[in-house]
């Protein structure tokens, strides 16, 4: 029977829109890296010294998200490596998201079992890991580079504390033991002030910084990943050139320019078209906005996405196209009451809606009203049905949104 899931299979089979899918997804780490020559330069001669069996100076890696830091440091820790045995030189590494590996117990297991040790899911203290980790150094010969990618997370969570006892490893150890040195990845600009100043000046004995990408760098970047990734003939300057004009005004993304691209290429497949479109590219941002703001609106606290309800219901009873702080307010607090939580202060409100304004979900301007003062114009900035839909999957909230005028 040739039924519809045949005809799915084959079209992605016989594609004529991908070669190479994986090409374009975000962990894939390419051969070549254009435009970050100087942040490979920089970050290469700081781990070389490992090669003569030194320990390299901790590095401190920052720059905006998507702008290339985790895909060089792997690329150059691979490189490197690969250098260290042809020469006969011990050099390992390893890498952990702080993201996902989320507690120091994790990140301690992770770096432990890289060196060879059989670390329990739970069950031993942090401080005992640390012992186990510092004997299986003391007897490993040769420099092992620790990656702590998305540090932020942990610190912001769990203090430096972590990050205080790996800068200061090699005291632990005895002369002869393994070297070790802390590569520090972060994409957040205050995370500097969140730490101990003794664990800023280790981690920091070397800094490279990310700048972003311009819409002409983002353009090399996507031709190098779409010539590999696309049939012959598929994508055309004017569909790359779009794709990068996007990214460069979301400062530079990288990462955002090569999900455009994956999707359009994905719409286009779909559809059955010969070739990615400058439409494709539209309609691709528009699905990949949707969904982020579904899953900003997912996650954000209660009151949160009370307010959002009470700017629509405003807007909608005001019979204007905007709504007031004042306006909102109450509306807050009538949603609040109804279903049954405290309403937080006008004030508090206040900060969640300069707080939504810059995750793109509500837009607040100031206005001046002559004598009677300034207000803020507010109106919803993202696309109603999907912020009502992602507030709707809340039990408590979903009667509110069915009935909310
Ligand atoms: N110069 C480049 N050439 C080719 N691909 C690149 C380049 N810079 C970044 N990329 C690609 O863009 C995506 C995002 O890069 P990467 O993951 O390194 O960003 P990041 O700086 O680590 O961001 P974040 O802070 O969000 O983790 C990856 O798929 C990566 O391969
Ligand atoms: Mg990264």
């Amino acid at each position: 029977m040739s039924d519809v899931l045949d005809e799915i299979f084959e079209r992605v089979v016989a594609s004529r829109i991908f070669r190479n899918r994986d090409i374009l997804s975000p962990d894939y780490i390419p051969d070549r890296l254009p435009h970050r020559e100087e942040q490979i330069k920089r970050v290469g001669s700081v781990l070389a010294q490992a090669l003569k069996n030194s320990r390299p100076n901790n590095l401190f890696i920052y720059g905006l998200t998507g702008t290339g830091k985790t895909a060089v440091t792997l690329y150059v820790l691979r490189r490197l490596v690969e250098k260290a045995k042809q020469l006969g030189v011990r050099v390992s590494y390893v890498y952990v998201n702080t993201r996902q590996r989320d507690t120091p117990y994790k990140v301690l297991a992770d770096i432990a079992s890289s060196v060879g040790l059989r670390v329990p899911f739970t069950g031993l203290s942090t401080a005992e890991i640390y012992a186990r980790l510092v004997r299986a150094l003391s007897r490993w010969d040769g420099v092992l580079i620790i990656v702590l990618d998305e540090v932020d997370w942990l610190v912001r969570r769990r203090g430096d504390d972590l990050l205080y006892k790996l800068t200061r490893i090699g005291y632990d150890l005895p002369p002869g033991s393994a070297k070790v040195s802390l590569v520090g990845i972060t994409n957040d600009v205050r995370f500097v002030e969140m730490l101990d100043a003794r664990v800023r000046s280790s981690l920091g004995e070397e800094e490279v910084i990310f700048p972003p990408y311009n819409a002409e760098q983002l353009r090399d970047i996507l031709w190098e990943r779409a010539s590999q990734a696309f049939q012959p003939g598929v994508i055309d300057e004017s569909v790359i050139s779009y794709c990068a004009a996007l990214a460069a005004r979301e400062h530079g993304d990288a990462r955002r320019a090569l999900d455009l691209l994956r999707v359009a290429g994905e719409m286009a497949e779909r559809e059955n078209a010969p070739r990615v479109t400058v439409e494709h590219v539209k309609k691709a941002w528009i699905q990949i906005e949707r969904d982020r703001i579904y899953e900003v609106v997912s996650t954000l606290p209660l009151h949160a996405r009370l307010a959002i309800l009470a700017a629509i219901r405003a807007q909608r009873t005001s019979g204007r196209d905007y709504t007031t702080t004042g306006e909102l307010y109450a509306h807050y607090r009538e949603l609040a009451t109804r279903i049954g939580v405290e309403a937080v202060t006008q004030r508090r409100i206040s900060d969640i809606i300069n707080e939504l304004d810059m995750l793109g979900i509500l837009s607040a301007r100031v206005i001046s009203r002559g004598r009677y003062g300034k207000t803020r114009m507010i109106t919803l900035a993202a696309d109603e049905d999907t912020v009502l839909a992602a507030i709707a999957q809340d039990p408590r909230l979903r009667e509110v949104v069915n009935t909310l005028l």
